[in-house]
């Protein structure tokens, strides 16, 4: 027989049992009970004595969570740049700050309405090019990934945001999959050194959406070089807080206009930007 709770107690329990494995238990277990129930903040404040259904259904998720998997692959959303996006465990879940990327992008758009052609290398879960879709209503945008999980979960929220006509999902490595003229190349590539120790939660991560190589800047390196041998004339990038002096080195006697990076909110330095 299914356990039985009321929403006061069962927050109670989930919290408590969340504690020793996580911080911040009790607005954790609110954020799963709403997802549970597919009710909002107010309704817990205001249904406490109210009975909860599908107890064990519920719990299964809390233990989930307990074993330290993001709480984003449970509830299958994520939120970035104030919209709510579709998640799953194909793709990487949308760091805060892959939003200035995006910034980066729109900065050095003069007129946002021109006709253009946008390469996103990556796509992932599809947040930056659905994003650019939304700022850039003309742009034609080509988001490419290696990934057909992670295809997949673009294509879905693609289709959420209903902006089908504008993005093309390519499979393929890097740029290979584009033929046509690119008039600026984004990208948020896996940029992490394949030995580095990383936390027990970035284990339910695709590891090809976090690990670029031997040394980490591997997939950078090869798409500033296509950025150059195509002529592309802006690619913004994100990179490792480590990461700006080897981009220095490796393009220094490489010809371009400009060079600008661009920090976090942690004041890391997280991207650049190279114009041709
Ligand atoms: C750091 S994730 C970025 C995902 C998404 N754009 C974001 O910012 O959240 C890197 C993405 O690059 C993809 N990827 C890895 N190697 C690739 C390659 N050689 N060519 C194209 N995509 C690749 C991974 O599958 C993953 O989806």
């Amino acid at each position: 027989m299914s356990s039985r709770y009321i929403v006061r107690d069962i927050l109670k329990h989930i919290a408590s049992t969340l504690n020793p494995h996580i911080p911040r238990a009790p607005r954790e277990a609110q954020l799963l009970l709403m997802h549970h129930l597919g009710v909002d903040e107010l309704w817990i404040l205001t249904n406490q004595q109210e009975l909860v259904k599908d107890v064990d259904k519920l719990l299964e998720l809390v233990q989930r969570r307990a074993k330290n998997e993001p709480l984003e692959y449970i509830t299958g959303k994520v939120s970035f740049y104030s919209q709510e996006f579709f998640i799953s465990k194909g793709a990487l879940i949308p760091r805060p700050e892959t939003e200035l990327l995006i910034d980066e992008v729109l900065k050095r758009i003069d007129d946002k309405s021109s006709s253009m052609t946008v390469a996103e290398v990556g796509v992932g879960s599809g947040i930056i090019s659905i994003m650019l879709a939304k700022f850039l209503p003309n742009a034609k945008i080509i988001a490419v990934d290696i990934s057909e999980a992670a295809l997949e979960i673009a294509k879905k929220n693609i289709q959420k945001f209903k902006v089908e006509d504008r993005i093309e999902l390519r499979l393929g490595s890097l740029l290979e999959p584009i033929d046509e003229p690119i008039d600026y190349l984004v990208s948020n590539p896996p940029y992490i050194a394949d030995d580095a120790q990383l936390e027990s939660n970035l284990s339910y991560e695709p590891q090809n959406a976090l690990f670029g190589g031997a040394v980490g800047d591997e997939m950078i390196k090869k798409l500033l070089d296509e950025a150059l041998r195509r002529n592309i004339n802006s690619f913004s990038c994100e990179m490792g807080y480590d990461q700006k002096d080897k981009i220095l080195t490796y393009l220094k006697d490489k010809t371009f206009s400009k060079l600008e990076f661009y920090k976090d909110y942690s004041s890391f330095e997280r991207g650049f930007t190279l114009r041709l």
